[in-house]
């Protein structure tokens, strides 16, 4: 297996990194009333030590009264958790990593299995998680002009701590998600319409006021996927001119790279052509991509919920489409969560011992 694609180093404006590979964002639910632990920040330290080349931190929400639906989640506002989000930079930092964190509100969403829930009711687009599942309410105007504020205080914040750059959840379902989708975005003011490009006000609007926050200088990178938990075959774009409107747009208010969320990265976006939405995303805006899903394991991360496990599974295709030049980092999520040296054993070729992903791994921060 030739890994020298995967092991160049990559530099795009704040980011300076050693090798390719990213480590996506996983929840873990670890952050006692959203404050990271020193656990969590040793976690993290101990995927820098493996020379993850980008850690991207689990989703950490802004300071809206109900953007998160579980206790547990980190914040990524107020003293006590931007105090433990300092340790974990400096930690990651102290070895060798490099790391943003992954800013999110989780707009309407199902109640949390334990029965917490936040001070005020879910909130979004319209009331809806997806079609016929109302939880929450719709956003005033005055709702969302605070939400993009707090989406840029979290982005100023970050730059502030010292990350190296910001990522914003704008994927599966979650609130930027539920604007750009039809199945959740039914509003009649300018931050609904018939068009993806119309839905994208508020992505938009939001990219805008992170980009004045952090400066020219300071890498953005947005997550978007097609699919959504309600919609795993669903596409927000049909075909490359309506994903080139969707994109380019986004491109054009800021954003330096778009991670790609796919459940299985090898999966063509549209017929005739073998590229995946993260080449196709880079075909068409021309920024760099992430791609993500199902890398280095032979089962995708929705049926690893349900308790299907995985084993470790070749990197030739993955390899083949970073060399042919489709996208420029790739993320990895389970199989870096439930090994810290995953990248080492992939750079030293010691692919004996890998290890697959079972549930379990989830139970604990190893
Ligand atoms: C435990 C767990 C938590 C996750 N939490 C998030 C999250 O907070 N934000 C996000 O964008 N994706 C999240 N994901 C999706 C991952 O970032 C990634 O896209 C997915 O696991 C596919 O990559 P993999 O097949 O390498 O695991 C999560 C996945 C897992 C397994």
């Amino acid at each position: 297996m030739d890994t020298t694609t995967l092991f160049k180093p990559f530099q795009l404006k704040s980011l300076n990194l050693k090798n390719r590979i990213v480590m996506a964002p996983m929840t873990r639910s670890f952050s006692p009333n959203g404050v990271p632990t020193p656990d969590v920040a040793r976690y993290y330290a101990k995927r820098a030590a493996g020379e993850v080349g980008l850690i991207l931190s689990e989703g950490t929400v802004i300071d809206r009264p109900s953007s998160s639906a579980d206790p547990n989640i980190p914040h990524f506002y107020g003293e006590q958790s931007l105090a433990g989000w300092q340790r974990v930079i400096d930690q990651v930092h102290a070895a060798g990593g490099s790391m943003g964190p992954q800013i999110w509100h989780q707009g309407i969403i199902e109640n949390h299995h334990s029965g917490w829930l936040p001070a005020t009711p879910f909130e979004g687009p319209s009331e809806l998680n997806r079609p016929g599942f109302a939880n929450g309410r719709a956003m005033t105007e005055a709702d969302i002009h605070d939400t993009i504020r707090a989406f840029g205080r979290a982005a100023a914040d970050a730059k502030r701590l010292g990350f190296d750059c910001v990522e914003l959840h704008g994927a599966h379902g979650y609130l930027i998600d539920q604007f750009f989708w039809e199945g959740t975005n039914n509003r009649t003011d300018g931050y609904g319409g018939k068009t993806l490009a119309e839905r994208s006000r508020f992505a938009i609007e939001v990219i805008k006021e992170v980009r004045r926050q952090v400066g020219d200088d300071f890498t953005i990178i947005l997550r978007l996927s097609q699919w959504k938990p309600a919609d795993y075959t669903g596409k927000l774009a049909k075909t490359p001119q309506e994903m080139e409107a969707w994109l380019q747009p986004l491109a054009d208010a800021g954003v330096d790279i778009f991670h790609c969320s796919q459940r299985r990265f090898w999966e063509p976006e549209f017929e005739g052509a073998d590229l995946n939405f993260a080449g196709w995303a880079k075909k068409l805006t021309g920024k760099a991509t992430i791609t993500v899903g199902s890398i280095g394991l032979s089962g995708e991360f929705l049926a690893a919920f349900r308790g299907e496990s995985s084993v470790p599974s070749s990197l030739d295709e993955l390899l083949r489409r970073l060399d042919r030049g489709d996208f420029d980092l790739v993320g990895v999520g389970r199989a870096i969560l439930a090994d810290p040296n995953w990248v080492l054993k992939i750079k030293l070729n010691r692919t004996e011992e890998l290890v697959g992903f079972a549930k379990e791994a989830l139970a604990e921060l190893v």
